[in-house]
């Protein structure tokens, strides 16, 4: 089975030959199987870009995708999220991407579904596709990773986005370093102060606040974040020339960064967003080559 459910299912040399594989259906290869190959993407928590661009990839592949809307399934019955899966196997699905608010919620289904799974997010936990394509973002900018500075700015505790990419960017030799509100920062992790860490980075990698994982409300305004810890007009200007910003969105405008700046030519969020079709196009087809009994697959340049 060739599950993908956090980036540490993945060596180095599989993370660049996935942004390879991107790169290639950025340029217009295409890839398809030859038999019909079913796909459902399982979302359990609400979602723009991850599914929306999952579905993409799916029909650019050519694939059959089965709709499922989680708010009119069985789950509402009761239905677990393994009789869910594994009703998807028994009628002939060949592949799930699955998106779930509890933490390794795939533990369970790893060892007992016969069947590939994508991790589309899973609580606090991980988000593999997303760290790929901010990887891919990264690598067209830059054309490494080694001896380069990423700051993560925001809600580190509770982003599955910032796990993944902390753990991948350290594996291919990036420093990382964490600025924000000290109390969302695991103790272990190199913190920085937004001021410093701004004039020092390649890549500011900007976070939304997760207020719905959070137990406690966090109480501060919308203005004093921003003031405080959010990338305003005024920190762009100091940032290191040829750095650039990302945020995995959605975006809070004028929380985490000045509305002005979500489109400015240091941004790279939506180029993130096109790229994420791409990576997720070679993720599948990953999944999809080597999935029991095989596909007879061509590859054609156009
Ligand atoms: N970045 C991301 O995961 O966005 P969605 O929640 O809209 O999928």
């Amino acid at each position: 089975m060739m599950h993908l459910l956090t980036m540490a299912d993945l060596q180095p040399e599989e993370i660049t030959s996935l942004i390879v594989e991107a790169e290639s259906f950025a340029k217009g290869a295409v890839w398809q199987p030859e038999r019909s190959v079913y796909v459902s993407n399982l979302f359990f928590e609400p979602s723009t870009r991850t599914k929306c661009s999952f579905e993409m990839a799916e029909r650019k592949l050519g694939l059959e995708v089965i709709q499922f809307e989680a708010s009119a399934s069985s789950a509402l019955k009761g239905e677990s999220l393994y009789d869910t899966v594994k009703t998807m196997e028994s009628i002939g699905v060949d592949a799930l991407v699955i998106r779930h608010p509890e933490d390794q919620y795939y533990d369970e289904l790893k060892e007992t579904c016969g069947i590939s799974i994508l991790n589309a997010g899973d609580g606090c936990g991980h988000h593999p596709t997303q760290s790929l394509l901010d990887l891919m973002t990264i690598k067209q900018e830059f054309g490494r990773f080694t001896g380069l500075k990423v700051a993560i700015v925001g809600d580190f505790r509770h982003s599955r986005v910032a796990h993944s990419n902390a753990d991948a960017l350290r594996r291919l030799g990036a420093e990382v370093v964490f600025s924000g509100p000290p109390e969302w920062f695991d103790e272990n992790s190199p913190y920085e102060p937004i001021d410093r860490a701004i004039r020092t980075a390649d890549v500011i990698m900007l976070l939304r606040i997760q207020h719905e994982r959070h137990e406690r409300k966090y109480r501060i305004t919308r203005e004093e974040y921003h003031r405080r810890y959010g990338l305003t007009p005024e920190r762009e200007r100091r940032m290191k020339p040829g750095s650039i910003i990302m945020h995995p969105a959605p975006v809070n405008r004028d929380v985490e960064i000045a509305g002005g700046l979500v489109e400015c030519p240091r941004s790279r969020i939506f180029k993130q967003m096109e790229n994420g079709v791409y990576v997720r196009m070679a993720v599948l087809k990953r999944s999809l080559s080597q999935i029991k009994g095989g596909h007879n697959v061509e590859v054609f340049a156009k």
